[in-house]
Formats: structure tokens, sequence, C-alpha cells
């Protein structure tokens, strides 16, 4: 299909039109990337806001730093590729890779399915963890003191962004001792519980009136939401989990990461495809793994690629903005 339209045009329309620069304008992305809900009683509810996170982003509009350069959708989106077919001027690409890795899998387009994995995978997104081992109350164990960050660096919008009540990322956790046995591992994404597991998860769940989860994307019924976490461009999440371990274990131990992705939860999947349920990809965006820091040392979380790191955070879940620029990487404290 790529340039289907193009070859049936004369080469001075052709010019005419690619001259026009509202092709290029987020605002025209806008249009489509921004939807709220609006329903009974003055209900607004926001469905999905690509366009108004990366408006207020590094790379948006209004949240650019002075000096600094608005990067359009387009530049990520419809990055300018050569078509051997087509000797001349690269063409803004019009396969608009995002994170629909499921519609890819589905179409069994593994060429697709490879790009979008690569796209999403060279997303700059850090893994940052920490692990303090300290007495429990309870007898017989242990509590390991982790912390677990992510820092939207790269996506020009949140992480994920979209119908966040489809699209979902999440943070598997998993504490091993010495001989790689695992002690404690958090839930996979792959629950549909509305209860969040132990664990970071970064999706939207909306609620009906009677409070229950919407979880099959009947947004019309939606009155609110029940959990609502992305990592907005250029901040960062973090949560602190108290993780139980049997007093017994062989140090020293070890806690690792991986923030995963996947373009659709099951429930809807379920609901729109039936049983036995296809595999849906999943994407393994960052690893990251620490030693368990004994008693007496301290605990700041380190990233998944060394850069002095941020402390903080006193429980929950805690969003912060970051320097966009420059060696000052630490965060506000
Ligand atoms: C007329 C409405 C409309 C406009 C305008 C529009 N889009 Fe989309 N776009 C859509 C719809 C609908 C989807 C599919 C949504 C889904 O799968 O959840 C989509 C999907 C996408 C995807 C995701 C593909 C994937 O694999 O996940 C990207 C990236 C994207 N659009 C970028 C853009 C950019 C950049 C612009 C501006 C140049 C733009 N869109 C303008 C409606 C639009
Ligand atoms: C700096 C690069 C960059 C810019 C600028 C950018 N994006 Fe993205 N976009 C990404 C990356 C990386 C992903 C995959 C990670 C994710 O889903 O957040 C993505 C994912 C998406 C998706 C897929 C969500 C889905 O439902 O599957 C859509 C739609 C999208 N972007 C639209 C836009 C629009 C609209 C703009 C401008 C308002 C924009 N992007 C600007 C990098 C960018």
């Amino acid at each position: 299909m790529e340039g289907y339209s193009v070859h049936a045009m004369r080469p001075a329309h052709i010019a005419d039109m690619l001259a026009e620069d509202r092709y290029t304008q987020p605002a025209l992305c806008g249009e489509c990337h921004s939807l709220t809900l609006h329903g009974p009683d003055g209900l607004a509810l926001l469905e999905q806001d690509t366009y108004g996170e990366w408006r207020k982003g590094p790379f948006g509009d209004e949240g650019v730093e002075p000096g600094g350069t608005v990067r359009p959708c387009v530049s990520c989106h419809m990055p300018k590729i050569e078509y051997p077919d087509r000797p001349g001027p690269r063409e803004a690409s019009h396969r608009f890779l995002g994170a629909s890795t499921h519609l890819s899998a589905l179409a069994a387009d593994a060429e697709r399915l490879d790009d979008l994995t690569r796209f999403l995978k060279s997303a700059d997104i850090e893994l940052g963890l920490a692990a303090r081992l300290r007495p429990s109350l309870a007898e017989g164990s242990r509590i390991v003191d982790a912390t677990v960050a992510i820092r939207n660096r790269g996506v020009g919008h949140g992480f994920p962004t979209g119908a966040l009540d489809l699209n979902e990322a999440w943070v598997v956790l998993e504490v091993r001792d010495a001989v790689n046995r695992t002690l404690w591992s958090s839930s996979p994404g792959s629950e549909e519980s509305a209860t969040a597991p132990q664990g970071i998860r970064l999706r939207r769940v909306f609620r009906d009136r009677d409070g229950r989860a919407i979880l099959d994307h009947d947004i019309l019924s939606a009155v609110g939401h029940l959990e609502d976490l992305a990592v907005p461009a250029g901040a960062r999440v973090e949560r602190r989990l108290e993780i139980p371990i049997a007093a017994d274990v062989v140090p020293p131990l070890e806690v690792r990461g991986r923030l995963e992705h996947r373009g659709i939860n099951r429930a809807f999947a379920r609901l729109a495809l039936g049983e036995p349920l296809p595999e849906l990809p999943v994407t393994v965006i960052a690893e990251h793994a620490v030693s368990v820091a004994a008693e007496a040392e301290g605990g700041q979380p380190e990233e998944s690629r060394p850069r002095a790191a941020s402390g903080g955070g006193d429980g929950g879940v805690v969003v912060s903005s970051q320097p966009r620029d420059g060696d000052d990487r630490r965060s506000p404290q």
C-alpha cells in the first residue's frame, strides 16, 4: 500500500502537497489522538490523550525547555526512509510504528511485528531498582525493602499511551538467592484482576457507576478510574515494596526486574477473540538486577544504565518530572 496514492499523481502535485507543513503539525495528529468521553451530569472523562501528553512533555510545544527542540509526532512515527522501488528523495514512512504488537501477531505479519518490537525496545525507558534487607516483626522472616523506578527519557509522550485501558505495561519482580532459586515473584501483568499486584503496573482501569472495574473496554459505562498510571514524558515513577522472605535464606540475594509491555489486555482480547486465546506478544522493554544490600547499607535506586540516581519516595507511587538535559540527573526531592 505504501506510496500507492503518490504514484497515481503528477510529480508537481505531489511536490505541492508535500510542501504544505500542516502534515507535520502535531495538532493534526491530535485531532484523533486525544479523546474525551462526555456523559450525563457533565461527565468528561479523558479516554486517551497522546497529544496532550506530548504537548506537556519535553518534546512538546508547551513543555519544551527554553532553547530546546520540539520534536513533532512525525519525527518519530514517520521517519524519512528510502523506498527501493522509487528512486529519488527519501519519503516519510507511512507505517506508523507504535505499540500494537498484538495486531501484527494476529495478522501473522512477522516483519511488522519485528519492526514494532524493535521500535518499542528502542524507546529510551529505564528501569531502576534498589533493595535492602531488614528484620521483620514476624518470626522466621525478614523483609526485602525494594524500590522500583521507571524513567521515561525518550518516548515523546506517556509510556504507555493511547487507550490505556487496553495497552498495558508492568514490572515483573523476582527475588533470588545465592543458588539462583526464586524466593518470591510478583504476579505478571497477565492477571485480569482489578487489584494491583505487588509491583508496578502501568495502565488505566475505568470504573462503572457501581464502582466495578471495567476490563473489557466498555468505556461508555465508565464514570471514573480505579487505577491510572503511566510514566509521563521526561518523568519517573517510583514504588516501594515490602517483600517477605524466610529468615534462613542463603545470601547474597538478588532482585531482578523486567519491564514488559503488551498492546492489549487479556480480558478484552478474550471478549474480542474468544477462547482459546491466541498468544499475545509481550515485549521486554528493559531489564535490571541488583544485589540486596545487607541491613546496614543504604539503598539508592540504581538505574539500568549507570547514572547518578535519585532516592526518595515514601511508599505508594511517586511521580516526579525530571531534569531533561545536561549532567544534573538528580531528581527534585
Ligand atoms: C483521522 C484520525 C487520525 C489522525 C488524524 C491520526 N491518527 Fe494515528 N491512529 C488513528 C487510529 C484510529 C489508530 C488506531 C488506534 C488503535 O489501534 O488504538 C491510529 C494509530 C496510530 C499509531 C499506532 C500504530 C501502532 O502500531 O500502535 C500511531 C503511531 C499513530 N496513529 C500516529 C499518528 C500520527 C503521527 C498522526 C499525525 C501525523 C496521526 N496518527 C494522525 C487515527 C488517526
Ligand atoms: C520522541 C519520539 C516520539 C514522539 C515525538 C512521539 N512518539 Fe508516539 N510513540 C513513541 C514510542 C517510542 C512509542 C512506543 C511506546 C509507547 O507506546 O508509549 C510510541 C507510541 C505511540 C502510539 C501507540 C499507542 C498505541 O495505542 O499502541 C501512538 C498512537 C502514538 N505514539 C502517537 C503519537 C502522536 C500523536 C504523537 C505527537 C502528538 C507522538 N506519538 C509523538 C515515540 C514518539
